[in-house]
């Protein structure tokens, strides 16, 4: 089948192409390692070579190869790296080490051979490692200790030999040499019994350093007398024994003197059964100061004999057990602390555990069944600490009937519980320091002063506890304050008002998330000491400089998430000169360029002002999400050129409307003088004379004027404006239209009335330009009696001189009269073009 062998070759060479390719590449092409830090850190995970990479320089400190397929180390294998301190070689498929493999790593102090599954160890492999503090040989496929050539390395302080078979815990005698051990870690493995003698190496000197870790193995005995006279620092016993075997075990422990013990289960390899009567009774005769049970279920009613040989321990510790009462603790007890972490209590067990006379510190935390707390501590007298925080406590009547006798409790930490109502009463207390009721819903602060006993109170935390702060005086009697937390409530009105009045020690306020509107003038008054104020998170549209005057030694301010516009300039000069960190973020903050200086004043102070790039723009929209700091001032010195241009526009624009306002009559005319030039041949002479007078001078006009003339032989053709100029047209149109254009000559009638008369006086300049420009009609003046001759000399001016007007005077005489009436017909025949029916009536 030669076909199908070829078939199987091709398909071969592309499978090895896909498999190895990509590797001689990444050589190739890639740095294989990685520089972390110049000169002295490098990773080089996952090679397929074996050797110290080349790109690896001799100074190089800390070496990273996991993951590298070296499969056996020879010897000198690091020369060229002889600075190494630290080396990692983890899942590297290590199966043998030569003789001298590290002798050239004088200064390597951690050595990591996790997870390679060593069959050959040389009996001198570990040798010139004269520094060498942590050697991790997890997961290395060890079975015994005995077989382990680490004998030389006194200086070792950590030894992990986690995850292997090992079954017999039998020190070798060079383990007596090993004076700086630390941490010795048997986790998980396969030791099944502790004989006497096995740890005899561990007897001669100090060991009360040394932790032993033993947890995850399956003993199934302890021979008495193997711990006798041991003295260490911790031994971790979590699930460490064959199940039912954990009581007969732990009598083998007699005689060992620990600081820590900890013994239970891990949450999910449950080995130990049930705790039953005498489950600890060897711990009896083992000496400790801290005792710790984890992971321990199904207490119920075995729990009796529980503090029986730990009375005389100083620290308790109970995690995750699931203990429901404390009873029976012996008298004599030695417990200064005492925690319960994730217990099984529905009632704070007060009364039982008062018989802890000795307890200083008392923790019952995370137990979530715990409701009530109707007993009362009685008679502690060294009580100082009280932690019954992250519990779902719900009572009234707190605090100072729950603590009898108890005068030298100084933290009561109430914390993250469900509702708890105080009575203000705290008399039993009162040299507390510190109280946390944080998000535990709180009744009574608010309405009225609760804490006027607690002088000495220095922390106070009511964070988040719902309460509404509608009495000024809520925080009275509380003198000594330094910390006042109580973000996430909320004050009448939304208004601070005179809240904080006699707080003159407090250094920090943390007011943030309370709804705040408004800031009286005088609520920081007291506040001189005050450092860090938090006043973020609230609807506050303004910083006025008044209110926070009075914090001159204010070094932290947050002023996030309000509704600030603008840091005017009283405000910025207001800041303190302690101030070393400003947070303004999150505000809507205006970037007209009406706040330059506000803009400017930003880009100064970038040292002093935190969340920098959450400081965004909101107005003007066209700016909206622009960052403060990023803001390009220049497009705002821009604007003031424009500004000032359009500013100019303006004016002009009101200028030339005031003028077209104010000079509209000559405009109008000079525009109708232009356009009428062009029609000045097609009107004809339709009249004789055009009357300009003052509406005064009416009556003289028709009954002087218009009856002689039009009535006289021959007849003129008078235009009189309230008789001949046409309804519905401009009356600048009509003037220049029917008066000037269509008649001969124009007669002023001029009085006191017409001097003063500003139309008039218009009507006479146009006559007066309107001769000038045509150069035709000639102006009549009929001066009347009673003017004044400065007056008129003035308006007249030069006119009445011109040759072709003719200057009048009327008189009331009949000769005068006479003589006048010859002149002006005179001058009014000129150039007169008769009609054949007036040449008829002639
Ligand atoms: C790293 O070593 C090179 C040459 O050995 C030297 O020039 C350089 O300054 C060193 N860098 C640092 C950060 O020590
Ligand atoms: C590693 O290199 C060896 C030859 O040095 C080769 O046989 C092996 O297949 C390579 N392995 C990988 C995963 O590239
Ligand atoms: C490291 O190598 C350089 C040359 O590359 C040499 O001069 C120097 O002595 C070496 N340092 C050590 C500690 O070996
Ligand atoms: C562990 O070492 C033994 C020899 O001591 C060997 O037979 C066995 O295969 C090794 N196990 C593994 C997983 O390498
Ligand atoms: C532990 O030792 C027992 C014998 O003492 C053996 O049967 C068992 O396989 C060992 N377990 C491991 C994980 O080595
Ligand atoms: C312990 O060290 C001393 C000298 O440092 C040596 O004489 C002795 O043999 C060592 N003991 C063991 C068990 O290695
Ligand atoms: C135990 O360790 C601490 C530091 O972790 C050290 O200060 C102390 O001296 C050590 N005690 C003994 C007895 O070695
Ligand atoms: C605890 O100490 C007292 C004396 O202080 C002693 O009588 C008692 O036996 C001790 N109990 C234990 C379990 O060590
Ligand atoms: C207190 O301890 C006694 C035994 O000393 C026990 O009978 C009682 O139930 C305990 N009380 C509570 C509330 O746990
Ligand atoms: C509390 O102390 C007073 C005296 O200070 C004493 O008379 C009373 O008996 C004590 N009560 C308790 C329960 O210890
Ligand atoms: C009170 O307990 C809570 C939750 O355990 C903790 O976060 C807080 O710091 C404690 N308060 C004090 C004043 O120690
Ligand atoms: C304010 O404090 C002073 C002393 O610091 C004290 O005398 C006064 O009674 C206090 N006033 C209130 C209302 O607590």
């Amino acid at each position: 089948m030669p076909r199908r062998g070829v078939l199987a070759v091709g398909t071969l060479l592309v499978l090895l192409q896909l498999a190895f390719v990509p590797s001689p590449l990444a050589g190739f092409l890639l740095d294989p390692c990685l520089e972390v830090t110049p000169n002295t850190t490098f990773r080089c995970t996952g090679l397929n070579s074996s050797g110290v990479p080349d790109g690896v320089p001799n100074t190089t400190q800390n070496l990273d190869l996991s993951f590298s397929n070296l499969k056996s180390l020879g010897s000198n294998y690091f020369a060229s790296v002889p600075e190494l301190e630290l080396l990692d070689l983890s899942r590297c498929h290590l199966h043998t080490i030569e003789d001298n493999s590290f002798v050239d790593l004088r200064r390597l102090s951690t050595l990591i051979l996790t997870a390679n599954s060593l069959q050959h160890l040389g009996k001198a492999a570990f040798h010139g490692l004269t520094s060498l503090k942590k050697l991790v040989l997890v997961e290395t496929n060890r079975t015994s200790l005995s077989e382990l050539p680490i004998g030389h390395l006194h200086t070792l302080e950590e030894l992990n030999l986690g995850h292997n078979s090992i079954t017999s815990l039998k020190l070798p005698e060079y383990f007596a040499n090993m004076t700086s051990l630390r941490h010795l870690s048997f986790f998980s493995n396969n030791i099944t019994s502790i004989s006497r003698g096995d740890l005899d190496a561990l007897r001669e000197g100090n060991r009360l350093n040394l932790t032993l870790v033993l947890s995850l193995n399956r003993i199934k005995s302890i021979e008495p007398g193997a711990f006798a006279g041991i003295h260490l620092g911790e031994l971790a016993l979590r699930s460490a024994f064959e199940s039912t075997m954990m009581q007969t075990s732990l009598q083998g422990l007699a005689g060992l003197q620990v600081r820590r013990l900890i013994v239970g289960d891990f949450s999910d390899r449950k080995r130990v059964q049930d705790f039953e009567r005498g489950s600890l009774h060897g711990l009896c005769r083992v000496r400790m100061e801290e005792f710790v049970l984890i992971c321990f279920r199904n207490f119920e009613d075995n729990s009796g004999t529980l503090f029986n040989c730990v009375g005389n321990v100083s620290t308790i510790r109970l995690v995750g057990v699931g203990l429901e009462k404390i009873s029976q603790v012996p008298v004599w007890s030695q417990v200064k602390q005492l925690e319960c972490k994730k217990c099984s209590f529905e009632d704070v067990p007060a009364v039982n555990l008062s018989i802890f006379k000795e307890l200083r510190v008392l923790r019952i935390t995370k137990n979530k069944k715990l409701k009530n707390f109707k007993q009362k501590f009685q008679g502690l007298s060294n009580l100082e600490v009280i932690d019954l925080s992250e519990n779902s406590l719900t009572f009234s009547g707190c605090c100072s009937s729950r603590f009898q006798n108890c005068s030298n409790l100084k933290h009561l930490n109430l914390s993250f519980n469900s509702n708890i109502g105080l009575t203000g009463d705290f008399t039993n207390v009162q040299n507390l320091l510190y109280l946390d009721l944080q998000h535990t819903t709180i009744f009574g602060p608010g309405l009225y002063p609760v804490f006027p006993s607690l002088q000495r109170l220095i922390y106070l935390d009511i964070s988040h506890t719902k309460t509404e702060v509608k009495s000024q005086c809520m925080f009275c009697g509380l003198n000594s304050l330094q910390v006042l937390k109580m973000a996430g409530n909320s004050f009448e009105d939304n208004k601070l008002a005179n809240n904080f009045k006699n707080l003159t020690h407090l250094h920090t306020l943390d007011i943030s998330s309370c709804k705040l509107e408004h800031v009286d003038q005088s609520t920081f008054d007291a506040l001189s000491e005050l450092k860090e104020l938090n006043i973020s998170n609230n609807k506050l549209l303004t910083f006025s400089p008044g209110v926070y005057q009075p914090l001159q030694a204010l070094r932290v301010l947050d002023f996030s998430r309000n509704q600030l516009t603008v840091l005017l300039g009283s405000a910025r000069e207001t800041l303190p000169n302690s101030l070393v960190l400003l947070d303004i973020s999150r505000n809507l903050f205006d970037c007209s360029c009406v706040h330059l200086d506000f803009l400017e004043w930003i880009k100064e102070k970038q040292e002093l002002l935190q969340n920098k790039e959450q400081m965004l723009c909101h107005t003007p929209s066209y700016v909206a999400n622009v960052s403060l700091v990023s803001f390009d001032l220049s497009s705002c010195h821009v604007s003031v050129g424009k500004i000032a241009s359009s500013v100019v526009v303006l004016l002009c624009v009101v200028v030339f409307l005031f003028l077209i306002y104010k000079y509209y009559f000559q405009l109008y005319y000079s525009v109708v003088l232009l356009s009428g030039c062009k029609h000045y041949a097609e009107r004809g002479d339709t009249y004789d004379a055009f009357v300009i007078h003052s509406s005064k001078d009416q009556e003289w006009v028709t009954k002087e004027l218009v009856e002689p003339l039009e009535g006289g032989k021959p007849p003129f053709h008078l235009c009189l404006y309230y008789r001949d100029f046409l309804p519905g047209v401009p009356i600048v149109t009509n003037i220049i239209q029917e008066g000037f254009l269509s008649s001969r000559n124009v007669i002023a009638v001029i009085s006191t009335d017409f001097l003063e008369s500003k139309w008039c006086s218009f009507e006479f300049d146009i006559a007066q330009s309107w001769q000038l420009v045509e150069g035709k009609t000639g102006i009549i003046m009929i001066v009347l009696e009673d003017v004044n001759k400065a007056l008129l000399r003035q308006r007249l001016g030069l006119s009445r001189y011109l040759r072709r007007n003719t200057y009048l005077e009327w008189k009331d005489k009949e000769i005068s009269k006479h003589i006048f009436w010859r002149q002006l017909t005179g001058v009014l025949l000129e150039g007169k073009k008769w009609n054949h029916e007036e040449v008829k009536l002639m």
